[in-house]
């Protein structure tokens, strides 16, 4: 049902802007035939659909929900209207399943947020059994965003900020683009390294930001602030990566543990991150990353993982998914 309404409404939106667009031109015509053409070729394929191909339709269907969904990791320190607002969001989201909130405050969280998210969550979520958790960590470490969690319910993870919100419809695309590359790393917000050509005898590298990534088109990570990943990237951040690492993020930098997730997930599949594209809303003011020094504390840390790994494991790629039901002509 649901592929239908789709095809039906891209069909619509084809043949509307088709007129629109090309009134008094003389390719109207072919472009009007190509839209009878489309019209009669998606009739005939509901007729089809409808004449025994049940079968079919209906795998293609548990093929497009699968029947795990996604546990939604959010890190938020102090910021409990920013939390709010982004769980009562998520919680609409149709492949969600579980939300873990990661809870670094010295004080627990308090019943009043705790019942005003159940109820939100039970309000938006459509019936659906959603779990809620706070994961609650005695010291303020940036390495709590990735400690292990027992028992969690889904495989996928999708790990972001209490700031940024995004539509459910990029959310479930990364999720599908993820169960293509369970290995990998997927996600809306990616970045560079550069080598640093000025130092000669060694190989030094910069942290590309932002605007190097929209120039050169190209990056090698893609930030936990918004990206799906495998639940045992969790273990191996806490239990197999060198603990040297999780100690400079934690002391030294106090930042860095997106970069260090990165590193670990490039080392583990000799394969570059995926880029999604997705509408990205800041519902904060805007953080760390604006503040002076930051990109050359992130070159720093860049450097110091790359002197204990021994090599540089980050793999640069220029590849971006995209939703092709919202690309044209192809
Ligand atoms: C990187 O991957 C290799 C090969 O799997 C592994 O032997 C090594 O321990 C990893 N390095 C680090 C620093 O985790």
């Amino acid at each position: 049902m649901r592929r239908n309404y789709i095809s039906r409404r891209i069909l619509q939106r084809f043949c509307s802007q088709v007129v629109i667009s090309s009134i008094g031109s003389i390719k109207i015509k072919l472009l009007l035939c190509c839209c009878i053409a489309f019209t009669v070729v998606f009739i005939a394929g509901r007729a089809v659909t409808s004449m025994g191909w049940r079968h079919r339709h209906e795998s293609l269907r548990h093929f497009s929900t699968p029947r795990n969904g996604y546990t939604i990791l959010i890190n938020t320190w102090k910021r409990n209207d920013l939390l709010k607002q982004s769980i009562s969001h998520y919680a609409s989201c149709v492949g969600l399943d579980s939300i873990h909130i990661v809870w670094s405050e010295p004080d627990p969280p308090s019943e009043s947020l705790y019942d005003f998210l159940w109820d939100t969550i039970k309000s938006n979520s459509d019936g659906k059994d959603i779990e809620l958790r706070f994961d609650i960590n005695k010291e303020d470490s940036l390495n709590n965003r990735f400690k292990e969690i027992k028992d969690l319910k889904t495989v996928a993870i999708f790990s972001v900020d209490d700031d940024i919100i995004f539509p459910c419809t990029s959310v479930e695309f990364a999720f599908n683009a993820w169960q293509s590359a369970p290995d990998t790393m997927v996600g809306f917000v990616p970045r560079s390294h550069w080598v640093d050509k000025s130092k000669k005898n060694i190989d030094y590298y910069t942290y590309g930001g932002w605007w190097s990534v929209w120039w050169m088109g190209t990056y090698s990570m893609v930030l936990s602030k918004a990206a799906f990943f495998h639940k045992n990237y969790l273990f191996s951040y806490t239990n197999q990566m060198p603990a040297s690492i999780r100690e400079y993020v934690a002391k030294n930098s106090r930042n860095c543990e997106d970069i260090a997730m990165s590193f670990l997930v490039a080392n583990t599949t000799g394969a570059p991150p995926i880029w999604v594209k997705g509408k990205i809303s800041e519902i904060g003011s805007t953080g760390i990353s604006s503040l002076g020094g930051h990109k050359r504390q992130r070159t720093q840390c860049i450097n110091k993982f790359v002197g204990e790994y021994g090599n540089m494991p980050l793999v640069s790629t220029s590849l971006k998914a995209v939703d092709s039901r919202n690309s044209w002509f192809w």
